[in-house]
């Protein structure tokens, strides 16, 4: 049985990820979480009422940024470390730019730290398409540029794939930055846009929509992205990668609407808004290294995983 540690792992893609390990035997998941307030902390406490329930499943209450804490926890022995843990959100970053260095960089590299002193050898991350700012030349290939990020948001994910490289150079752990491109599906973080308009269309409320509707993103659904995951943390044919989780299709703002509006039965409201600073135009996912790799392969539709998040929410929201 390998020993897991997935940090943020109460959150969106770290619940989604404990459940599907927990399904298969193989892995005794620890979910490390400070169930911080960026957004209701009873919704991350509901993500993972499932997984309290397995034998397999341990929490672990705490903060990234806390070495005490940290010096605890890691007097068991971990195999592989997933590292979702951060202040996520573009739009809040430029907000409060001490906070997401202090989360993100800081608790990246304690984490790292205990990686080193505790010899555990595989690190996988959750790096973010933020990092590929305005870039032109579409689809992104891991190659492209990443040194000109819009958001504070987007340079503390640059920074902490340049700290793993270190790290893995200089002590031979693995890290693996996966890049993800906007993941939707069941518990989707409540400032995303697919469960934001959700909830505005069903409360008959108006959507801030930004710019033209042109703008567009690589939806790609949660169950993929954590079959990629699953599969980085098995990886092992090279120390230091960074590979990108999209789905290699693009969806633009107007289609996105109307596929939700489909969905939910109503009409939307719109309030139009000019461009939001820190947000990038588009993202599209090179994803032939992902396949090449991890042998990844997005199935997931936007219209099913738009069906899976509207029974989701349904469930949550009226309970
Ligand atoms: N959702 C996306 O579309 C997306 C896209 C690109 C990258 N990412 C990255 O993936 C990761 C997971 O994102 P998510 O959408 O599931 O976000 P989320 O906010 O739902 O999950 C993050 C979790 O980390 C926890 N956390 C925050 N600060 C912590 C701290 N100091 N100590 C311990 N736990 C802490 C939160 O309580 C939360 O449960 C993040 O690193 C995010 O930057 C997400």
């Amino acid at each position: 049985m390998k020993k897991v540690l997935v940090t943020g792992g109460a959150g969106f893609i770290g619940s989604n990820l404990c459940d599907a390990l927990l399904a298969n035997d193989q892995y005794e998941v620890h979910c490390l979480d400070v169930f911080d307030d960026f957004y209701n902390p009873a919704l991350k406490r509901n993500n993972i009422l499932e997984a309290l329930k397995s034998k397999n499943f341990f929490l672990h209450e705490g903060d990234i940024r806390n070495t005490t804490f940290l010096e605890k926890l890691f007097q068991q022995p971990f195999d592989i470390i997933v590292h979702l843990a951060a202040r996520a959100g573009v739009r809040p970053s430029i907000e409060k730019p001490l906070l997401y260095e202090d989360v993100n960089i800081k608790g990246t590299i304690n984490l790292l730290e205990k990686a080193k002193e505790k010899n555990i050898k595989q690190f996988v991350f959750a790096g973010s398409s933020s990092v590929y700012g305005i870039n032109p030349n579409t689809p992104w290939s891991e190659n492209d540029f990443v040194l000109k990020p819009i958001s504070p948001y987007a340079s503390t994910k640059v920074a902490c794939e340049l700290t793993g490289h270190s790290y893995s150079h200089l002590y031979g752990i693995r890290f693996i930055s996966l890049r993800f491109f906007t993941v939707f599906g069941p518990r989707q973080r409540p400032d995303l846009a697919i469960h934001k308009f959700f909830k505005l269309i069903r409360q008959e409320k108006s959507i801030p929509f930004f710019g033209n509707g042109e703008t567009s993103r690589d939806y790609t659904y949660v169950s993929d992205i954590v079959k990629g995951i699953i599969a980085a943390m098995h990886y092992d044919k090279s120390n230091y990668e960074i590979i990108n989780l999209g789905n290699n299709r693009t969806i633009n703002l107007n289609m996105l609407i109307a596929a939700i509006e489909k969905e939910a039965g109503k009409k939307a409201i719109l309030e139009k808004l000019p461009d939001q600073p820190g947000d990038v135009p588009h993202t599209f996912a090179d994803i032939s290294k992902a396949k090449e790799l991890l042998n990844y392969s997005p199935a997931t539709t936007l219209e099913e995983g738009l069906t899976a998040f509207r029974k989701w929410f349904d469930q949550n929201y009226s309970a």
